[in-house]
Protein backbone atom coordinates (compact mmCIF):
# COMPACT_ATOMS: atom_id res chain seq x y z
CA UNK A 1 0.00 0.00 0.00
CA UNK A 2 1.20 3.41 -1.14
CA UNK A 3 0.09 6.36 0.44
CA UNK A 4 2.03 10.09 -0.80
CA UNK A 5 0.77 12.27 1.35
CA UNK A 6 3.06 13.88 4.34
CA UNK A 7 3.18 13.13 7.70
CA UNK A 8 2.48 16.26 10.00
CA UNK A 9 4.38 16.57 13.31
CA UNK A 10 3.65 19.54 15.68
CA UNK A 11 4.86 20.83 19.31
CA UNK A 12 4.53 23.74 21.55
CA UNK A 13 7.92 24.65 19.56
CA UNK A 14 10.98 23.76 18.63
CA UNK A 15 11.41 20.85 21.08
CA UNK A 16 9.67 18.14 18.75
CA UNK A 17 12.22 18.60 16.07
CA UNK A 18 13.83 16.08 18.45
CA UNK A 19 11.35 13.62 17.84
CA UNK A 20 11.45 14.76 13.77
CA UNK A 21 14.73 13.62 13.60
CA UNK A 22 14.14 10.22 15.01
CA UNK A 23 11.62 9.82 12.24
CA UNK A 24 13.23 11.29 9.66
CA UNK A 25 16.10 9.55 10.05
CA UNK A 26 14.16 5.55 10.23
CA UNK A 27 12.12 6.92 7.25
CA UNK A 28 13.88 9.28 5.01
CA UNK A 29 11.96 9.25 2.16
CA UNK A 30 8.58 10.41 3.80
CA UNK A 31 7.46 13.78 3.87
CA UNK A 32 7.44 15.50 6.67
CA UNK A 33 5.68 18.93 7.59
CA UNK A 34 6.82 20.71 11.15
CA UNK A 35 4.71 22.46 12.80
CA UNK A 36 6.55 24.48 15.45
CA UNK A 37 3.81 26.78 18.23
CA UNK A 38 6.25 28.78 20.01
CA UNK A 39 4.17 31.62 19.99
CA UNK A 40 1.82 29.99 22.33
CA UNK A 41 4.81 27.81 24.28
CA UNK A 42 5.42 26.53 26.61
CA UNK A 43 2.06 24.50 27.18
CA UNK A 44 3.30 23.07 30.28
CA UNK A 45 1.30 25.84 32.78
CA UNK A 46 -1.62 26.32 30.71
CA UNK A 47 -5.02 24.26 31.22
CA UNK A 48 -5.87 21.06 29.88
CA UNK A 49 -9.09 22.62 27.98
CA UNK A 50 -6.17 25.33 26.31
CA UNK A 51 -3.96 22.77 25.77
CA UNK A 52 -6.64 20.62 23.61
CA UNK A 53 -7.78 24.05 21.75
CA UNK A 54 -4.14 24.45 20.58
CA UNK A 55 -3.55 20.88 19.39
CA UNK A 56 -7.08 21.00 17.45
CA UNK A 57 -5.87 24.34 16.20
CA UNK A 58 -2.40 22.71 14.90
CA UNK A 59 -4.54 19.74 13.45
CA UNK A 60 -6.38 21.66 11.73
CA UNK A 61 -3.85 23.24 10.03
CA UNK A 62 -1.94 19.94 8.81
CA UNK A 63 -5.39 18.04 7.50
CA UNK A 64 -5.26 21.44 5.40
CA UNK A 65 -1.90 19.98 4.39
CA UNK A 66 -2.94 17.48 3.45
CA UNK A 67 -1.36 14.87 6.31
CA UNK A 68 -1.91 11.24 6.19
CA UNK A 69 -0.81 11.09 9.89
CA UNK A 70 -0.07 13.20 12.80
CA UNK A 71 2.52 12.93 15.33
CA UNK A 72 1.76 14.92 18.66
CA UNK A 73 5.92 15.43 19.75
CA UNK A 74 5.17 17.06 23.09
CA UNK A 75 4.65 15.06 26.35
CA UNK A 76 2.17 17.87 27.30
CA UNK A 77 0.32 17.81 24.50
CA UNK A 78 -0.19 14.05 24.04
CA UNK A 79 -1.01 13.62 27.86
CA UNK A 80 -3.43 16.07 27.87
CA UNK A 81 -5.03 16.00 24.68
CA UNK A 82 -4.46 12.91 22.97
CA UNK A 83 -8.12 11.26 23.78
CA UNK A 84 -9.74 14.55 23.08
CA UNK A 85 -8.08 14.44 19.35
CA UNK A 86 -8.68 10.77 18.75
CA UNK A 87 -12.17 11.36 19.28
CA UNK A 88 -12.45 14.09 17.12
CA UNK A 89 -11.01 12.93 14.34
CA UNK A 90 -10.17 10.21 11.57
CA UNK A 91 -7.03 11.05 10.27
CA UNK A 92 -4.31 8.41 12.71
CA UNK A 93 -2.45 10.00 15.81
CA UNK A 94 0.70 9.06 17.49
CA UNK A 95 1.20 10.56 20.58
CA UNK A 96 4.47 10.83 22.68
CA UNK A 97 4.71 9.87 26.35
CA UNK A 98 7.26 9.91 29.40
CA UNK A 99 9.49 6.44 28.90
CA UNK A 100 9.10 5.13 32.54
CA UNK A 101 8.27 1.82 31.40
CA UNK A 102 11.57 0.82 30.51
CA UNK A 103 13.30 2.76 33.37
CA UNK A 104 10.86 0.76 35.58
CA UNK A 105 12.04 -2.33 34.17
CA UNK A 106 15.23 -2.23 34.13
CA UNK A 107 16.50 0.22 37.81
CA UNK A 108 18.81 -1.71 39.72
CA UNK A 109 17.95 0.88 42.61
CA UNK A 110 14.39 0.51 42.19
CA UNK A 111 14.38 4.59 41.80
CA UNK A 112 14.37 6.46 38.78
CA UNK A 113 13.55 10.19 38.20
CA UNK A 114 11.52 12.12 35.60
CA UNK A 115 12.04 15.54 34.57
CA UNK A 116 8.67 17.15 32.66
CA UNK A 117 6.53 20.22 32.11
CA UNK A 118 4.08 20.22 35.17
CA UNK A 119 1.12 20.01 32.93
CA UNK A 120 2.63 16.48 32.20
CA UNK A 121 3.38 15.54 36.12
CA UNK A 122 -0.40 16.24 37.03
CA UNK A 123 -2.07 14.65 33.48
CA UNK A 124 -4.31 11.72 34.35
CA UNK A 125 -2.57 9.34 31.45
CA UNK A 126 0.82 9.99 32.79
CA UNK A 127 -0.80 9.36 36.53
CA UNK A 128 -2.13 6.33 35.37
CA UNK A 129 1.16 5.26 33.75
CA UNK A 130 2.87 5.71 36.78
CA UNK A 131 0.33 3.60 38.79
CA UNK A 132 1.60 0.84 37.17
CA UNK A 133 4.62 0.79 38.31
CA UNK A 134 4.02 1.51 41.84
CA UNK A 135 6.67 -0.54 42.94
CA UNK A 136 9.16 1.59 41.71
CA UNK A 137 9.88 5.02 43.70
CA UNK A 138 9.25 7.55 40.97
CA UNK A 139 10.98 11.34 41.96
CA UNK A 140 8.82 13.82 40.06
CA UNK A 141 10.45 17.29 39.13
CA UNK A 142 8.45 20.00 36.76
CA UNK A 143 11.39 21.24 35.00
CA UNK A 144 10.30 25.06 35.28
CA UNK A 145 11.65 27.39 32.88
CA UNK A 146 13.93 25.21 31.08
CA UNK A 147 11.20 25.12 27.78
CA UNK A 148 11.67 28.93 27.84
CA UNK A 149 15.09 29.03 27.57
CA UNK A 150 15.46 26.24 24.61
CA UNK A 151 12.72 28.59 22.76
CA UNK A 152 15.23 31.66 23.72
CA UNK A 153 18.60 29.48 21.90
CA UNK A 154 19.80 29.36 25.45
CA UNK A 155 20.63 25.68 25.64
CA UNK A 156 24.45 26.67 26.62
CA UNK A 157 23.73 29.34 29.05
CA UNK A 158 24.86 29.28 32.56
CA UNK A 159 21.35 29.88 33.36
CA UNK A 160 20.24 26.74 32.25
CA UNK A 161 23.33 25.17 33.80
CA UNK A 162 21.85 26.31 37.26
CA UNK A 163 18.82 25.55 36.60
CA UNK A 164 19.55 21.65 35.61
CA UNK A 165 21.80 21.38 38.98
CA UNK A 166 18.97 22.68 41.23
CA UNK A 167 16.58 19.82 39.34
CA UNK A 168 19.40 17.00 39.38
CA UNK A 169 21.35 17.11 42.83
CA UNK A 170 18.39 15.51 44.78
CA UNK A 171 17.41 12.96 42.34
CA UNK A 172 21.37 11.93 41.81
CA UNK A 173 21.46 12.32 46.28
CA UNK A 174 18.17 9.75 45.97
CA UNK A 175 20.09 7.71 44.48
CA UNK A 176 18.02 7.12 40.57
CA UNK A 177 19.59 5.16 38.41
CA UNK A 178 17.57 6.08 35.30
CA UNK A 179 16.84 9.95 34.33
CA UNK A 180 13.33 9.82 32.09
CA UNK A 181 13.16 12.85 30.10
CA UNK A 182 9.27 13.77 29.66
CA UNK A 183 9.29 16.53 27.35
CA UNK A 184 10.65 16.37 23.98
CA UNK A 185 12.46 19.77 24.47
CA UNK A 186 15.09 18.07 26.47
CA UNK A 187 16.84 16.11 24.49
CA UNK A 188 19.06 19.14 23.70
CA UNK A 189 19.78 19.57 26.86
CA UNK A 190 21.41 15.87 27.38
CA UNK A 191 25.03 16.86 26.44
CA UNK A 192 24.67 19.22 30.00
CA UNK A 193 23.03 16.74 31.69
CA UNK A 194 25.82 14.36 31.32
CA UNK A 195 28.37 17.08 32.58
CA UNK A 196 25.95 16.47 35.63
CA UNK A 197 24.62 12.88 36.00
CA UNK A 198 27.75 10.84 37.53
CA UNK A 199 28.14 7.89 34.62
CA UNK A 200 26.12 5.10 36.13
CA UNK A 201 22.39 7.28 35.94
CA UNK A 202 21.14 6.56 32.25
CA UNK A 203 19.03 8.50 29.78
CA UNK A 204 16.16 7.71 28.50
CA UNK A 205 14.09 9.70 26.15
CA UNK A 206 11.01 8.62 23.58
CA UNK A 207 12.19 9.38 20.36
CA UNK A 208 13.62 6.41 19.22
CA UNK A 209 10.51 4.42 20.14
CA UNK A 210 7.87 6.70 18.56
CA UNK A 211 10.17 6.68 15.27
CA UNK A 212 9.52 2.91 15.15
CA UNK A 213 5.63 3.38 16.43
CA UNK A 214 5.42 5.44 13.18
CA UNK A 215 7.08 2.94 11.10
CA UNK A 216 4.75 0.24 11.75
CA UNK A 217 1.59 2.45 11.46
CA UNK A 218 2.77 3.46 8.13
CA UNK A 219 3.36 -0.23 7.88
CA UNK A 220 -0.27 -1.71 8.98
CA UNK A 221 -2.18 1.00 8.27
CA UNK A 222 -1.78 4.12 6.52
CA UNK A 223 1.15 3.22 3.62
CA UNK A 224 4.80 4.12 2.85
CA UNK A 225 5.35 6.72 0.35
CA UNK A 226 7.20 5.14 -2.97
CA UNK A 227 8.70 9.36 -3.56
CA UNK A 228 12.31 9.60 -2.88
CA UNK A 229 14.29 12.40 -1.61
CA UNK A 230 11.41 14.23 0.06
CA UNK A 231 11.81 17.84 1.21
CA UNK A 232 10.86 17.90 5.02
CA UNK A 233 9.46 21.80 5.95
CA UNK A 234 9.18 23.25 8.90
CA UNK A 235 6.63 26.23 9.85
CA UNK A 236 7.21 28.44 13.02
CA UNK A 237 4.49 31.33 14.04
CA UNK A 238 7.47 33.45 15.57
CA UNK A 239 11.25 34.13 14.49
CA UNK A 240 12.32 31.77 12.34
CA UNK A 241 16.15 32.36 14.09
CA UNK A 242 16.16 29.61 16.90
CA UNK A 243 14.85 27.09 14.58
CA UNK A 244 16.69 27.12 11.88
CA UNK A 245 19.87 26.95 13.97
CA UNK A 246 18.63 23.70 15.74
CA UNK A 247 18.13 22.42 12.26
CA UNK A 248 21.57 23.72 11.34
CA UNK A 249 20.57 25.67 8.67
CA UNK A 250 19.66 22.36 6.72
CA UNK A 251 15.99 22.82 5.91
CA UNK A 252 13.31 24.74 4.47
CA UNK A 253 11.94 27.14 7.55
CA UNK A 254 8.42 29.31 7.34
CA UNK A 255 7.42 31.51 9.05
CA UNK A 256 3.68 31.57 9.22
CA UNK A 257 0.72 33.19 11.56
CA UNK A 258 -1.11 29.52 12.76
N1 LIG B 1 7.88 19.77 24.08
C1 LIG B 1 6.83 19.89 25.06
C2 LIG B 1 6.68 18.58 25.82
O1 LIG B 1 7.12 17.55 25.32
C3 LIG B 1 7.09 21.12 25.85
C4 LIG B 1 5.93 21.52 26.63
C5 LIG B 1 5.78 22.97 26.87
O2 LIG B 1 5.61 23.70 25.91
O3 LIG B 1 5.75 23.34 28.03
O4 LIG B 1 6.13 18.49 26.88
Amino acid sequence: MNNNKPIGIFDSGIGGTSIWREIHHLLPDEQTIYLADSKNAPYGQKSKNEIIALCMKNTDLLLQMDCKLIVVACNTATTNAIKELRAKYEVPFIGIEPAIKPAALNSKTQKIGILATQGTLISELFNKTAEQFHTTKILEQVGHGLVQLIEKGQINSPAMTELLHSYLQPMIAADIDYLVLGCSHYPYLIPQIKKILPDHIHIIDSGQAVARQTQNLLNKEVGFTNLKNSKPVFYTNTDSTVLKEILKNEYEVIEKDF
